[in-house]
């Protein structure tokens, strides 16, 4: 089991790693003194496969326990949920000494997480992210959220897990479509940190998306390892941590006009090739590269409904983006991989004509 710590002074905390790591949560929990009650967060679908035993991995000696079985998918992720799940606290009698353990991909994550963060001012987290994209993006760095009125995460917190365990036998039991989906934020990655991990993905995107273990272990062993670094020193998103917005201006705007009918890492994976044309007809990144970007992204095969969405109501909800400063787009762009720009400007013109190209790379 590998160990890596996201280093954020006494909100430090360790992501351990591996595979078929889960027999050893019992004794994680005991060596970070969690003995608290367990109220325990899981997706409906993991449910079905993974319930029973992780029942037997958290459930022991004589604590008291609760499961709150969450129906999957976005629809999930806003205030009413959190009130049902509030509800659930108090009607079964969980106090502070509570410990939140959210179970399944991104949506039970930010859920759990915003809940953890403001039942009671702050209830001890532990994420078991099950998804691709949980386990390379949205469990690690404390963000939670829901979404309101189709803005998604528009209201959310900040909060920090106690740990995050990431078992790669997770996705042993997850459909193809969601391995593609996570797929689209670990390019990202590629794109942002160097050409070795770039080449990496590109030479072996097949056995990554057959879920060939000694592939995409490592693929996710190093995602996690940029990400933790890159919340290590901004934890806020004051700075550096913009980075890991690439493509997420567009992509926000994606699952808004879709009505979240598209999964978020697919969304990503359009949004980070619409940032790449934008960068290059902004002359800021070189055609060969903008080519091989491209190539490598536009293997995430997309739903049909992206081909026919409306560009104008996209930018329009590009341009409520909460990220925007003083009513203008900000852009995470590139130069070149690993060389980001952030805060770029675009006008409409070129948002729209980056939103076309890009779009139509996929089909
Ligand atoms: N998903 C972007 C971030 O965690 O900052």
């Amino acid at each position: 089991m590998e160990k890596i710590l996201v280093n954020l002074n006494k909100n430090t905390y360790p992501i351990y790693f591996g595979n078929s790591i889960i027999k050893n949560l019992k004794q994680l929990l005991e060596k970070h003194g969690l003995s608290q009650n367990i109220f325990f967060i899981i997706d409906k679908n993991l449910e079905k496969y993974w319930g029973k035993r992780l029942n037997q991995e958290l459930f022991y000696k004589n604590k008291k326990k609760f499961t709150y079985i969450l129906s999957p998918g976005e629809n999930s992720k806003n205030y009413l949920e959190v009130n049902k799940i509030y509800s659930s606290l108090l009607e079964n009698n969980f106090g502070r000494d509570t410990l939140i353990v959210a179970c399944g991909g991104g949506v039970s994550g930010d859920l759990a997480g915003f809940v953890a963060s403001t039942f009671m001012r702050g209830l001890k987290l532990v994420h078991i992210p099950t998804s691709l994209l949980a386990m390379v993006d949205s469990s690690i760095g404390g963000k939670t959220g829901i979404n309101f009125q189709k803005n998604k995460n528009l209201i959310g917190t900040f909060y920090q897990p106690d740990f995050v365990l990431i078992d790669t036998a997770f996705l042993t039991t997850l459909p193809k479509s969601e391995i593609l989906s996570g797929m689209g934020e670990i390019i990202k990655y590629g794109f942002l940190s160097d050409q070795a991990f770039f080449s990496y993905l590109d030479q072996n995107f097949n056995h990554l998306i057959d879920c060939d273990l000694k592939y995409i272990n490592y693929a996710i062993f190093k995602s996690v390892l940029i990400k933790a670094s890159v919340v290590s020193d901004d934890e806020k998103e004051e700075g550096l941590r913009q980075i890991l917005n690439l493509g997420h201006t567009f992509a926000h705007a994606f699952e808004k006009e879709l009505n979240f009918k598209i999964k978020h890492g697919e969304a990503v994976a359009a949004g980070i090739i619409c940032a790449v044309i934008l960068s290059y007809n902004l002359n800021l990144l070189p055609k060969n590269l903008m080519m091989k970007m491209l190539t490598l992204a536009s293997k995430i095969k997309l739903p049909k409904n992206l081909a026919e969405i409306n560009l104008e109501n996209v930018l329009l909800h590009m341009l409520h983006d909460k990220k925007n400063r003083n009513g203008k787009i900000k852009f995470v762009l590139l130069k070149g991989i690993g060389e980001i720009i952030i805060g770029a400007e675009a006008s409409k013109k070129e948002v729209i004509s980056a939103l076309s190209k890009g779009i139509s790379a996929f089909y």
